[in-house]
C-alpha cells in the first residue's frame, strides 16, 4: 500500500497562509497524473497548475496566466475571493457534512432562501445536488413524475452533462453518446435556433424554423399530452456559444403554456450574471418552470441545484429523490458568499459593461481577420467562431485549437467550444476589470494576426 510520509507537504496544510504560494511539493502532477488518472478526460492544456490568486492562475513553474477560462464559468469571482474563502473556512471549522435526510443546517436553508429571493416568482423551492448533470437529472425526473408524461424535448447541439439522463439530452459532440447506449427513451431532438450557422444570420428565420420543427413533432410523432418538458440552454454553451433569440424563447414559453409542458432552463453555464443579467432567461422576459444551476454557484466548490415552484415539488412526492452529498454545508456557505458578493459589488452590471467592451474589441479584431466568421454572445459569455472561408463558413477547428494554445503561451487562458473546437470562448470572471479585458484583447489580437 502507498503511504504518504508524515512530512509530505501535501498533508502540511497551514491554513490561509498556504494559499499564496505553490504547493511546494516535488510531485510532478503531469507525469503522475498521466500515469494514474483515467485517460478518458480530454484536456485543453497539458500544463500543471499550482495555485490561483484573483484573476491569475499559476503553473507549477510559477508563471502567471490571466484566467479567462474560469474553470468553464465556475470561478466566477476569481480565485481566493476573500468573502468566499472566509465563508468556507468558517463553515469548515463548524461542520463539513450533513446528509439532507438528517434534518436542516443553517447555510443550506439560507442559500435556498437567498436563491429563491434571487429568482423570479414563483420559483421558490430548491433541491441541491453536487453538479450540473445532477441538477439536470433531478429536473428531468421531477418533470416526468410531476406531469405524469414521459417525453422530453431537447435541442440539437446542447450540452447538459455526462450522467445517463443528462447524456441522453446531450448532443454537442457525437463522441459523448457514442457507445454508451441505450440511453433514456422518449427524448426528442429539435434544432437550436442557430442564425449564423443555419440561417445566413437571420434570427427570425432561425426562430421560425426551430418552432416549426417543434410543432411538426407535436403534430406528427409525439402528442403534446405526452410531453413532460422542453429543456433548453438560453445560450448554447458547449455547442458553440449561441444565444437563443429573445423572440424564440418567448414563443417557446407560450407553446409550453398552451400544452401544459414544463419549460426547463439549463442555466448551469449561463446563470449567475454570466450573460449580463443574473439569469439568461431574463433577456427574453420569460420565467421557466424549472431552473438548473451549478458551476459558478459556489465559485468552484461542488454544488448544483434545480429550482421550481413548491407545488411542482409537492407533486413529486416525499422521498422520490435525494442525495448524500447534495447541499454540502461548506459549498452552501460559499454559495451564500457568492450571491452576496455579486449583489454587493454590482457584478451583474459589471459583466454587462465589460461584456460590451469585450464584444466591441473582438468585433474590431474580426474586421481585420477574415478567418473569424462570427463574434457573438451576451455579457461575458462571448464566442469567436473561426472558419476556413467566410463565404462557405466551413468550421476551422485547427485555428481554434491553435489560438488557445498560443494565447496560453502568451499568458492568457481561453477555451474552445463547438463540436469542431472552432469557437474560441471568453468566460472572464464577473469582477474582471477594463484593464484586464484590454490585456486579453491585446494578446488575442496578436495571436490571431499571426495565425
Ligand atoms: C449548460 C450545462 N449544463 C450542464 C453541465 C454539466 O455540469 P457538470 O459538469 O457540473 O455535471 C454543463 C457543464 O459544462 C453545462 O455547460
Amino acid at each position: 500500500m502507498f503511504e504518504l510520509e508524515a512530512a509530505d507537504p501535501i498533508l502540511d496544510t497551514d491554513g490561509a497562509e498556504a494559499t499564496d504560494r505553490p504547493t511546494g511539493t516535488d510531485l510532478d502532477a503531469r507525469e503522475v497524473g498521466r500515469r494514474y488518472l483515467s485517460p478518458v478526460m480530454a484536456r485543453y492544456f497539458e500544463r500543471s497548475w499550482s495555485h490561483g490568486n484573483g484573476h491569475r492562475l499559476y503553473d507549477s513553474d510559477g508563471r502567471a496566466y490571466l484566467d479567462f477560462a474560469t474553470g468553464i464559468a465556475t470561478t466566477i469571482l476569481g480565485h481566493r475571493h476573500p468573502a468566499v474563502s472566509a465563508a468556507i473556512h468558517s463553515q469548515a471549522d463548524r461542520m463539513l457534512h450533513l446528509m439532507g435526510g438528517m434534518g436542516y443546517a443553517e447555510p443550506v436553508s439560507r442559500l435556498a432562501q437567498v436563491l429563491a429571493a434571487a429568482l423570479p416568482d414563483p420559483l421558490d423551492s430548491v433541491f441541491f445536488g453536487n453538479s450540473g448533470a445532477e441538477a439536470i437529472e433531478g429536473a428531468l425526473k421531477l418533470a416526468r413524475r410531476a406531469t405524469g408524461r414521459p417525453a422530453i424535448f431537447a435541442f440539437e447541439g446542447a450540452f447538459h452533462g455526462r450522467t445517463f439522463g443528462a447524456l441522453s439530452v446531450t448532443t454537442s459532440n457525437p463522441n459523448y453518446q457514442a457507445g454508451h447506449g441505450p440511453l433514456l427513451p422518449d427524448v426528442h431532438l429539435v434544432p437550436y435556433p442557430q442564425a449564423y450557422r443555419d440561417h445566413g444570420d437571420d434570427e427570425a428565420a432561425a426562430t421560425s424554423a426551430s418552432l416549426a420543427a417543434i410543432e411538426r413533432l407535436l403534430a406528427g410523432t409525439v402528442a403534446p399530452d405526452r410531453v413532460a418538458a422542453v429543456l433548453i440552454e438560453p445560450e448554447l454553451g458547449e455547442g458553440g456559444y449561441v444565444p437563443a433569440p429573445r423572440d424564440f424563447l418567448r414563443q417557446l414559453r407560450a407553446l409550453c403554456d398552451r400544452h401544459g409542458i414544463l419549460l426547463i432552463a439549463d442555466e448551469v453555464q449561463t446563470g449567475y450574471g454570466r450573460t449580463g443579467r443574473l439569469w439568461a432567461f431574463e433577456h427574453a422576459g420569460i420565467v421557466p418552470d424549472v431552473v438548473c444551476l451549478a458551476k459558478g454557484i459556489a465559485n468552484g466548490l461542488p454544488l448544483g441545484a434545480f429550482v421550481a415552484r413548491r407545488e411542482l415539488h409537492e407533486r413529486w412526492g416525499l422521498g422520490a429523490h435525494g442525495s448524500t452529498f447534495g447541499g454540502n454545508p461548506v459549498s452552501c456557505a460559499a454559495g451564500i458568499a457568492v450571491l452576496e458578493t455579486i449583489q454587493r459589488e454590482g457584478l451583474v452590471a459589471n459583466a454587462a459593461a465589460r461584456g460590451e467592451q469585450l464584444l466591441s474589441g473582438l468585433r474590431q479584431v474580426a474586421e481585420r481577420n477574415p478567418r473569424i466568421g462570427d463574434v457573438r454572445g451576451r455579457g461575458l459569455m462571448l464566442g469567436v467562431e473561426f472558419v476556413k472561408d467566410r463565404a462557405t463558413r466551413e468550421p476551422d477547428g485547427a485555428a481554434g485549437d491553435a489560438v488557445i494554445a498560443r494565447c496560453a503561451d502568451e499568458g492568457l487562458l481561453l477555451l474552445t467550444c463547438g463540436a469542431a473546437h472552432n469557437v474560441v470562448r471568453w468566460i472572464a470572471p464577473l469582477n474582471v476589470t477594463a484593464d484586464e479585458i484590454e490585456e486579453g484583447l491585446t494578446v488575442f489580437d496578436r495571436v490571431v494576426a499571426a495565425l
